[in-house]
């Protein structure tokens, strides 16, 4: 099991999480969440959109590790804000992943589009299901993902309880400064999801370069680049050795000198998913 950060409330979450977007329902999803257990991963990141649920809460459910040692988010979706679809969404997420409660769950898309009063109402009225979700006791901590500041400010001006947690795309080459900043002053945690910007930095001269003094590979160079800016990273893989090697990330430290180095790479290998820009 990896290190822990430390949420506002309290509550513990494993370092890195697995990803699982894109990971077809069904026994391969499976499989390879056995073998992240295996690999020492207790944290694991899904969402209704992922249609997923079941087979994660199924690999998780027959592991045989207790619940208390693992760490499960799921995410709601855009179509389903507002307070009692809210409500009505986590309901079956949790039934999908056979659990009693959610260590952490997120409103998936800040949906900002079209008037300002009709998407920040919606997510503030989306907000106070979660709080109540919290309040109730079936979530451990609440919290958005792809919410830049100007979506989370609205939010947090009306929110009784502040997000602990925004899952935003996050990688060298998109570092997230503004909204890591805003998030770092604001006593939220930053998980980065497709920290490997879905494999297309892997191939980048200047991150092999800097990867092969530490003698590791750029995706383990991504992986902990994310835990030294005090980001969760979400690798997410299908492939057993891959699974394994993107938890192999605590034998070295990246220099004070090579975080900046890669903190300042140009901006490149977005994935195209702009929360202000698609249409969910
Ligand atoms: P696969 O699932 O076939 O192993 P991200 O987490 O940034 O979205 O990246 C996921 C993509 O990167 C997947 O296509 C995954 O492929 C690939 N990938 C994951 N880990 C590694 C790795 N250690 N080396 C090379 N490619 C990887």
């Amino acid at each position: 099991p990896h290190d822990t950060f430390v949420l506002r409330n309290g509550y513990e979450i494993p370092c890195i999480g697995f990803g699982t977007w894109k990971m077809p329902d069904g026994q391969e999803a499976i499989d390879a969440i056995n073998v992240a257990l295996d690999a020492g991963y207790r944290h694991f990141d899904t969402a209704a959109a992922y249609e997923n649920e079941e087979s994660v809460g199924k690999a998780l459910r027959r592991s045989g590790i207790d619940r208390s040692e693992l760490f499960v988010t799921s995410k709601l979706w855009a179509s389903d804000r507002g307070y009692d679809s809210a409500l009505k969404a986590f309901d079956s997420s949790l039934k999908k992943l056979g659990l009693e409660y959610l260590d952490l769950y997120l409103v998936h898309w800040p949906a900002a589009k079209g008037a300002d009063e009709v998407w920040q109402k919606e997510n503030a009225d989306t907000w106070r299901a979660l709080e109540k979700l919290y309040n109730d006791g079936y979530i451990r901590a609440i919290g958005v993902s792809n919410f830049k500041p100007h979506h989370l400010e609205p939010l947090m001006k009306v929110s009784e309880i502040d997000p602990m947690v925004n899952q935003v795309e996050m990688h060298p080459g998109f570092p997230q400064t503004e909204t890591k900043k805003f998030c770092d002053l604001s006593g939220i945690l930053v998980e980065a999801w497709s920290p490997l910007g879905q494999g297309r930095v892997l191939d980048d001269d200047r991150l092999l370069e800097i990867a092969v003094n530490y003698g590791v590979t750029v995706a383990q160079l991504c992986i902990r680049w994310c835990l030294q800016n005090n980001a969760v990273p979400l690798p997410k893989s299908m492939t057993p050795e891959r699974i394994r090697e993107n938890a192999d990330v605590f034998g070295f430290d990246i220099s004070a000198d090579d975080m900046r180095k890669i903190n300042e790479l140009e901006q490149f290998g977005m994935s195209g998913l702009d929360p202000d820009e698609v249409d969910f």
